[in-house]
């Protein structure tokens, strides 16, 4: 099947987009970014040898903002800097090339190159082409799916993520603390050694009319916790307080999400941060997000320990698998 990636749409456009990619005035970038001064999302330093400290500013931005930028977590710079650069070699391979890699939309797996096949449902297409890929644990990676191209590919991507395993056990740690539960409760929760980390890679190429289109639309992650990196284009941006506004790029920083399933598990106290993506008129814009997800069968909802008389649940109790059904197919939760 042909599919029409958006790399291939942007190579061909020199000052307009197709009408498809041209969103409501509601939701343009242009008309409803906030103008002037805007907050910045929080920033959790991990190497404060204050651990009183780091606990507090982490449990603080997951409940206000459901979003954080991490530095000095551990992960060494040049290792980051080789998991972008084999992406980046990737996007930049023939379009043939990558299409070897297409996504079959039948196969009920979400790995592989890919675009948004169908439209969101108001009939509008999203500026972005993307890479999934499972990268932990071991025993559920399909090397098979993974690019081969450039050499250094896997190499580059088991070594972030080797480092990456470590940074979210903190993480899940402390916002266990921060809910004054035993500090393993959230991960084993979310499937302890089992938990599932999908790589996707977006690459969102240059667009003539970036104040018309979005490269991801609103959205709240359906992962637990989701770690990302960005390149140094500008494009994430979060809605608080009313207004969207543009995540600041600090290089090497890990942005932090809360996705919905730490929200219910918290019942509410942490919150899944509304967020989407805009696109760059000159530059290809890059992230590499990895969604901590359940394994399919995983029952989650509040933990028994959060609830009382005075504390009912605010969320349903079903397995993983069966949220994101709901939440794909806008079925109620
Ligand atoms: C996503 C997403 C943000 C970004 O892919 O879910 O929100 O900065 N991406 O690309
Ligand atoms: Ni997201």
């Amino acid at each position: 099947m042909e599919v029409d990636r958006v790399q291939s749409i942007a190579s061909s456009m020199v000052d307009n987009i197709p009408s498809e990619f041209v969103r409501s005035e509601k939701e343009r970038p242009g008309t409803t970014t906030h103008l002037g001064p805007a907050p910045d999302i929080p920033t959790v330093d991990l190497s404060d040898p204050d651990y009183g400290q780091v606990l507090q500013k982490m449990v603080k931005a997951s409940k206000e903002w459901g979003i954080f930028q991490l530095v000095n977590h551990g992960i060494p710079e040049e290792v980051i800097r080789k998991l972008q650069a084999v992406g980046k070699e990737f996007f930049e391979l023939p379009q043939e090339e990558k299409e070897a890699y297409a996504r079959d939309p039948n196969s009920g797996s979400l790995e592989g190159y890919g675009t948004r096949l169908q439209k969101d449902f108001d009939g509008k297409k999203s500026w972005v082409d993307f890479f999934f890929h499972i990268v932990w644990p071991p025993s559920r990676i399909n090397f098979a799916v993974w690019p081969k191209k450039p050499a250094a590919y896997r190499e580059c991507n088991e070594e972030y993520t080797k480092y990456l395993v470590d940074v979210v056990d903190k993480i899940l740690g402390a916002l266990s603390e921060g809910l004054g539960v035993e500090r393993n409760t959230l991960k084993n929760a979310v499937g302890g050694e089992d938990l599932e980390y999908m790589l996707k890679i977006n690459y969102y190429p240059p667009c003539p009319r970036p104040d018309l289109t979005l490269g991801v639309v609103q959205h709240t992650d359906m992962s637990s916790l989701t770690l990302l990196v960005p390149n140094e284009v500008q494009g994430l941006q979060v809605f608080k307080d009313g207004i969207w506004f543009d995540a600041k790029y600090i290089p090497n920083a890990l942005i932090v999400h809360i996705g919905d399933q730490i929200e219910i598990l918290s019942n509410g106290i942490y919150k899944a941060v509304l967020h989407r993506t805009t696109v760059n008129k000159e530059k290809a814009r890059m992230s590499w997000p990895v969604f901590c997800e359940p394994p399919p069968e995983t029952v989650v909802g509040p933990i028994p320990e959060l609830l009382g008389e005075d504390n009912p649940p605010k969320f349903k109790t079903k397995s993983f698998k069966d949220y994101q059904y709901c939440k794909l197919n806008k079925l109620p939760q």
